[in-house]
Formats: structure tokens, C-alpha cells, sequence
């Protein structure tokens, strides 16, 4: 029996995350979060006090930290030498922040290199930006969600609202936009969809309907 890989790409909040946790709930595999590994490392150049820019310093800090997830109460975490930064992870300053630091080429074959190493033991399903082009070109299932600006940005608001924090809906719109630019337009592996990818569009799908058919198209794979 051969393992199943399933990657999920797309812009920002298009609802990769929600929908690869729920399906790899369902049906038994490993959920992979790999945004949460850049803004991670993001936290790390942040909490040192080290450029965003500064590759040398930002790879050196990652070889000496440990990034791990962790399963609990049916919810992933994430740690960072050994302390819980889901939460640290997803402040505005990181995720204004977190694409200089995914654009660097050797914090990139890092991150891909432990990514390939989750992929290889177990049935995954892994979102992100370049799963389907570069970290696992030989997925069985490649899907490619998109949706308008404005659907993204009104899903992040509530999301936003429920817990707690009040940001504006322009200037998440404005956050996603430009976020996206970055992310689509940097040198190494771009967020692009595959050759092989099937596109979702999202902006009129519940998370229901979207859960269906990815589902129905792993089931068609297996
Ligand atoms: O998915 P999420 O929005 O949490 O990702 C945060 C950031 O991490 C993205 O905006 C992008 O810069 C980077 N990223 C990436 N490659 C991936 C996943 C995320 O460059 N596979």
C-alpha cells in the first residue's frame, strides 16, 4: 500500500486550512500545516531581534530551534522550543512579516526538506503555497483554492471578530492583497498553481460543499 499525499495551494485565506484539517479529520491522515512553519520562523527572527532579511542569521537560529506540532484537544499546535506559539505565530506583525522570510532560499529548502520528511511516513494532506509545484510534485491529489479578495477578506473578519480582535475589513483586504503580491512574485518556488492542479473556486462554496469535493476527489484516487 502506498501512501496518499494531498496538497492543497492557494492565496491567502481561501480556506486551505479549515477544509485540509476537517478532511484529513475524516479520513485518517496527517494534517500539514506549512504557513504555520514560515510564521514560526518568522517568530524566531522576530523574538532575536534579527532582521527579516538576514538569511545568515534567521537559518543559523532555526538550526538551533526545534519546530514541532503537536496534536491537542483535537486541535494542532505548534511549538517552538518546546513552547506553545500557535497564538505568537498569527499577530499582525508576523503575518505582515512572514513573506520576506519565506522568500529566503535557504530558510525555503529547510522548511521543504522537513516537510518531505513529515509526507513520507503517513497519509498526508499539507497546505500551503508551493506543495503541488515543488514539495510534493508527485501528490496524488493537487487542488488549487481560490476566491475573490473580498470573500477572503470578510471569512478573516468574522474570524477575526470571533476571537476578539477588531481589525478593519480595507485593511485585511489590503493585507491579503498585498501579502499575495509578495508570495506570487518572489524568485524561488512562487505561489503558482500546478500544471496538474485541479482550481476551486470558493467564493460561493460553504466550507461543506468544499469539504465534498475534495473528498469525492481523493476517493476517486484511492
Ligand atoms: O498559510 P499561511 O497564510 O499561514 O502562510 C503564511 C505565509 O507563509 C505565506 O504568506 C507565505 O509567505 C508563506 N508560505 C510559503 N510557502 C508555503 C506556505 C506558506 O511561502 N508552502
Amino acid at each position: 500500500n502506498y501512501l496518499m499525499q494531498v496538497a492543497i495551494d492557494g492565496p491567502a485565506s481561501a480556506g486551505k486550512s479549515t477544509v485540509a484539517k476537517i478532511i484529513a479529520h475524516n479520513l485518517g491522515y496527517i494534517y500539514i500545516d506549512t504557513g504555520a512553519m514560515y510564521r514560526a520562523c518568522t517568530l524566531i527572527a522576530h523574538d532575536n531581534n534579527v532582521d527579516y532579511g538576514d538569511e545568515k542569521a534567521i537559518l543559523n537560529l532555526i538550526d538551533h530551534s526545534t519546530i514541532d506540532f503537536k496534536q491537542e484537544d483535537g486541535e494542532q499546535k505548534v511549538y517552538v522550543n518546546g513552547k506553545d506559539v500557535s497564538i505568537d505565530i498569527r499577530t499582525p506583525e508576523i503575518t505582515e512579516n512572514v513573506s520576506q522570510v519565506s522568500a529566503l532560499r535557504s530558510i525555503r529548502e529547510k522548511m521543504v526538506e522537513l516537510q518531505r520528511e513529515m509526507a513520507g511516513k503517513h497519509d498526508v494532506i499539507m497546505d500551503g503555497r508551493d506543495i503541488g509545484t515543488t514539495v510534493l510534485p508527485d501528490a496524488e491529489v493537487k487542488i488549487f483554492l481560490i476566491a475573490s479578495v473580498a470573500s477572503r477578506a470578510k471569512r478573516r473578519f468574522l474570524d477575526f471578530q470571533e476571537k476578539g480582535i477588531h481589525q478593519d475589513l480595507k485593511d485585511i483586504e489590503h493585507d491579503i492583497e498585498v501579502r499575495d503580491y509578495k508570495d506570487s512574485h518572489r524568485e524561488i518556488s512562487p505561489l503558482k498553481k500546478a500544471d496538474d492542479a485541479i482550481e476551486l473556486d470558493t467564493t460561493n462554496l460553504t466550507i461543506d460543499e468544499v469539504v465534498a469535493k475534495i473528498t469525492e476527489i481523493i476517493q476517486k484516487k484511492q
